[in-house]
Parts: structure tokens; sequence; C-alpha cells
């Protein structure tokens, strides 16, 4: 059954303190989560800085929005479109989902404006119902799905689940010690939800404490998958996918266990990011075409952020309360280019897959230009409760709110498994 804590974000550690200090912890720990998954210096990028998702007047042209169709087949393309008014609103409210995680819980943690909550997803060329739990459900019977990723893969499979607990509750089933791979079982229907924690998909040896805070550079293996999904990989029929923004952040590589670069650290040559996310993706495409297992897997493109004035260590902001529309907006640098090498790989993986007789179904789920218009998504300042404010110094401009855009999400994947 769901614990008493689960509105916590970090339950191990109400657990084991006091009420007071929980309170310190917890307030320093929610710094620590977007200092976390955002960069771990002032220094990380060499991207030009805060280039961030200004509209722009001129119309953007979707540059890829032709190759885009080309892997969809003739089939309307799902992730070219805009944000329409949907009256209907969000599936479920902060308090009919016991699992949404503080600080992405905005109606709770006092966000005054409620427009954001009332749009949906509508590709250009046809409609996506919305998500229908039910129906979902009852085709997920005896299945099990994994999501596996980063902090926003949790904030997914939160999301996700809201839906579905519309319908029935799920039962948490697992749990690692500071909750962040878990799984949940929903009873009626033999359905497995898990999500993994693997923020860089490959082998790593993180060192952070529990606030965040790294005490030296992460070392990854960019010739090993990370065993905490590998290995479980054939128990799964339905796998969400997703690299990101932890690959921005110091990190010394290795390949057979040798030092071959780093990225912003001191003592061995810069690999550049970008490299190295190419390798982990490549990797990673490799290790699903040649698996033997039946599946449908999705890779989910990084998720924009949405800083604004700053990044999120130099007082960046969130302040809008709608969306932007297609075309009046451009991928931030660093993001444009994460989503280049995430499709450059992927079509690189189509390929094989023709030229093999793999059984697994890859497809792409392309979230990052939907997403990058929705920059009034983000819990901003109502990332925790404190009425006077004065206590958020840091604004979380890159996950999302929930109820939020990433409900979104789910109607696209519903459709992805009914059109695989
Ligand atoms: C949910 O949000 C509303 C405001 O939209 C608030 O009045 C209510 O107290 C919240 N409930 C919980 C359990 O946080
Ligand atoms: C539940 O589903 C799993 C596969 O996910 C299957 O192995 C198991 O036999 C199912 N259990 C029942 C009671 O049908």
């Amino acid at each position: 059954m769901m614990k008493e804590k689960r509105f916590e974000w970090n339950p191990w550690l109400i657990l084991k303190q006091n009420q007071s200090l929980v309170k310190f912890g917890v307030s320093f720990l929610l710094v620590g989560l977007v200092f976390r998954f955002l960069y771990t210096s002032g220094t990380t990028t060499t991207t030009s800085p805060s280039s961030i998702a200004v509209p722009s007047l001129e119309e953007n042209s979707l540059d890829d929005a032709e190759e885009i169709q080309i892997l969809h087949k003739g089939k309307c393309d799902l992730f070219i479109g805009n944000w329409i008014r949907d009256p209907l609103g969000p599936f479920y409210t902060n308090e009919s989902c016991p699992i949404i995680e503080s600080p992405q819980n905005c109606m709770k943690n006092g966000r005054p404006d409620s427009g954001y909550l009332y749009w949906r997803w509508k590709p250009r060329d046809c409609d996506v119902p919305r998500f229908n739990a039910k129906k979902f459900l009852k085709l997920m019977r005896d299945k099990s799905w994994a999501f596996i990723g980063d902090s926003i893969s949790r904030n997914h499979v939160q999301s996700f689940l809201c839906i579905l607990w519309k319908v029935e509750a799920a039962v948490e089933v697992y749990h690692d010690f500071e909750y962040k791979s878990r799984r949940w079982h929903f009873p009626s229907y033999n359905f497995t939800v898990s999500l993994i924690w693997s923020p860089l998909l490959l082998k790593a040896d993180i060192h952070e404490d529990r606030n965040g805070v790294a005490s030296s550079d992460i070392h990854l293996h960019l010739d090993k998958l990370d065993a905490k999904w590998a290995d479980q990989y054939e128990t799964f029929d339905y796998i969400i996918l997703s690299g990101g923004k932890w690959f921005l952040k110091n990190i010394i590589y290795f390949e057979n266990g040798k030092v071959v670069g780093c990225h912003n650290c001191k003592g061995a040559p810069e690999y550049g990011f970008d490299n190295a996310y190419r390798k982990a993706l490549k990797l990673v495409f490799d290790f699903v075409i040649n698996s033997e297992h039946n599946s449908l897997v999705l890779f989910r493109t990084a998720s924009p952020d949405h800083f604004e004035n700053g990044e999120w260590f130099s007082g960046g902001t969130c302040d809008r309360t709608a969306p932007f529309k297609e075309g009046r907006v451009k991928l931030k640098d660093i993001d444009a280019k994460m989503r280049l090498i995430e499709f450059e790989e992927f079509k690189k993986a189509r390929v094989s897959m023709t030229e093999s007789k793999t059984r697994v179904n890859l497809k792409i789920f392309d979230n990052t230009h939907l997403a990058s218009l929705r920059p009034d998504g983000h819990p901003g300042l109502y990332r925790e409760f404190h009425p006077q404010r004065r206590n958020v110094k840091v604004h979380d401009c890159l996950h999302w709110c929930l109820p939020g855009p990433v409900d979104s999400w789910n109607d696209l994947i519903m459709e992805m498994v009914l059109r695989s």
C-alpha cells in the first residue's frame, strides 16, 4: 500500500529525522532537486548563455519536419502541432492523486493561476483522443511497462499513474532505499509499471550527497550500460527510455576502465558532452536492436527547460501563464543540440533495425518541440509551499506541474501504442 509519506519528496529523510530538521532538510533538498538535475556548476555548458525560449517573431521553419514525416511513413506526425484550449481540464487533481510529489504539486503549493491546466496537444494533421484510462488498462492486462531515465521520467510516471488511478489505485510493490526506482501494480489488470532511476543510461558512479550536491565528478563508463535497467530489460513489454540534461554535468568518461576525457573537469581533455551523449545513445540503441526481446520501445527526446532572465543558479524564472504558439519559439542551443543528436542516432538505429531481423519496435517520442511550447507548465516559484515565498530562491523551470502539460504526453503514448 502507499505509504503515509507519499506526498513527501524524500520519504527516507522524513523517516529518520525530527520535524524541524525535516523542514530544513526538505527545503535544502529542494534546492538540491533543481541543483541536481541541472548543471552542477556555473561553468558547465560550453554553449552561449541563456538563449532561452523567448518568442521570436520570425516564423520558425520546422527544418526537420520533412524528415520526421519520413520516419512516420505517411501517417500524421503526432509531434508537429499546437496546444489548443481544452475546457475539460485535467484528468485528476491535487486531491485525487496521492502520488504527486510536493515539488510538482503546484496547486497545493499555491500557484494562483489555473489557465495552464486547460490545454491539450493537437497534432497539425490529425486529432489525438484524450487518454482513455479504462481502455488502456484493458489493453495492458498482464503487461509490464518501464520508465527509464532521470527526474523527468519520474515526473512522467506520476502523471501516467495519476490518470490510471482514476480507474484503480495502484499498489506500490517495490522501492529502492531512496525511492528513486519504484514499481507499482494494478491488481485487477495485473499491470505493472516500473520507474527505473538511470539518468545517464550507462554505468555511472555518481558522487552526490542527499542534497544533490556533487562531492566529485561523475564517473561514466561509455562502454557499459547501466545494469539497473539492462538486466531487467527482457521483463518489460513497453519501455520509455530517455536521456537528457544529466549529460551536461561534470563528468569523467571511461572506456575499458581508462579515462578517455571529461566534460568540465580539470586534468583530462574535454571530450564534449555531445560526443558522450552520442556514444551513450548508440550503445543503448544497439542493445535494444540486438536484443531478442519483443517489445515496444519509445525513446523520449530531452525535455527542454524555460528559465528566463538567467539560469537556475542565477535567478532565472518562468512566470508565463499560457503556451507559445507553434513557430513562435526557438529551442535553446543546448536543447536543439541534444535533440539533433537524438534524432541522428535514432535514424542510424532505424537503418540497422531494417537491416537486421530485430523483433523490437523502436520509436521516437519527440517531446522536445511540443514541450518547448509550454513555458507556463513549470512549478517555478511554486515548487514548494511558502506563504511569503521569500525563501524560494531557486525556481524550477525544468520539471513540470502535475496536473500539467505532461498529462498530454500520455495521449500521444496511447496513440503510439495503438499504432504499433
Ligand atoms: C488543492 O488545491 C486547491 C487549490 O487549487 C487547494 O484549495 C486545496 O487545499 C489543495 N488540496 C490539497 C490536498 O493540497
Ligand atoms: C501477471 O502478468 C505477468 C506478466 O507481466 C505474468 O507472468 C503472470 O502470470 C500474470 N499473473 C496472473 C495471475 O495472470
